[in-house]
């Protein structure tokens, strides 16, 4: 049987292993120069449009957010035809009005991973500095966003600065307050490298949140408990399904945007045709 190449991929968060209504057609086994990813890539139909769909950290959750292998992810979405990615993720809330059950399209990114994940397809020769000012494809963002209002299951907010953090603990009170104080919205462990690695293959990236929980600011939470995320984020599940459902119809037509150039604007060094 021969099929064409998914244009989209669904990369699934915490929670979202698996996609309903999806008629699974392959499981694609992709080795990638990074190792292997984090599952075999499934391939099938979503509302008749070929997509991919791969679980970040594994059909069991196997992978922590550190050990997620982020680069060969990304290589083998590019490597398969993928040209699209819509990031799901479980996030904190770092806002009152960023309530556990809504939605959040984020349109910044603060990375305060601890620098133990490799964040580039360019850390050898040739070294490139992509633009990464605006970490999200603003193409695909409308895409979610117009697909969100549409299905209306549930509040979807557009913007939001997600603020990434190394994990596996959630944060302290302290950290918590912090990043509140500097006006950041959502907090996860998986939004980078995934969108620098994105840039980088030049593929159209974002990110679609659900959160789970207010993080530990909020005077309804002593603590984040990881069986509190897991339960909101089972309900939340079917709302993002339902828009997945709506959005994979809607993103045929070719993109405006600038990401599939984003390298030919990167600075870009042959460290070997550098003399000394
Ligand atoms: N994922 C879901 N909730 C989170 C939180 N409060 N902090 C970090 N990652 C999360």
């Amino acid at each position: 049987m021969t099929h064409g190449k998914p244009d989209i991929a669904i990369i699934g968060g915490s929670g979202l292993y698996r996609l309903d209504e999806f008629s699974v057609e392959e499981h694609r086994v992709v080795s990638t120069p990074y190792g292997d990813p984090s599952e075999k890539i499934i391939i099938g139909k979503l509302s008749d449009i070929r997509v991919a769909f791969l679980p970040r950290h594994g059909a069991a959750h196997q992978l922590s957010p550190t050990a997620i292998p982020q680069r060969a992810n990304i290589y083998a979405l590019k490597e398969i035809g993928v040209r699209r990615v819509v990031a799901i993720s479980a996030v904190g809330s770092l806002r009152s009005d960023y309530e556990p059950g809504h939605l959040v399209v984020p349109d910044q990114l603060v990375d305060r991973t601890s620098g133990l994940r490799r964040s580039s397809f360019f850390d050898n020769t040739p070294v490139a500095h992509a633009a990464f000012a605006d970490p999200y494809c603003p193409d695909l963002r409308s895409a979610i966003l117009s697909a969100g209002r549409r299905t209306g299951e549930t509040v979807m907010h557009d913007g939001g600065t997600y603020c990434c953090i190394e994990g596996p603990q959630f944060s302290t009170r302290a950290e918590s307050e912090l990043y509140r104080s500097w006006g950041l919205d959502v907090i996860g462990m998986t939004a980078s490298p995934e969108a620098k690695l994105a840039r980088e293959a030049e593929l159209c990236y974002a990110g679609l949140s659900l959160v789970t929980d207010y993080d530990c600011w909020h005077d309804t939470h002593d603590s984040v408990e990881a069986h509190t995320v897991a339960s909101v984020m089972a309900r939340n599940v079917i709302a993002t399904q339902r828009l997945l459902l709506t959005l994979v119809p809607g993103l045929t037509a070719d993109t405006e945007c600038s990401c599939s150039s984003a390298m030919e604007y990167a600075v870009l060094t042959d460290t070997d045709a550098v003399s000394t």
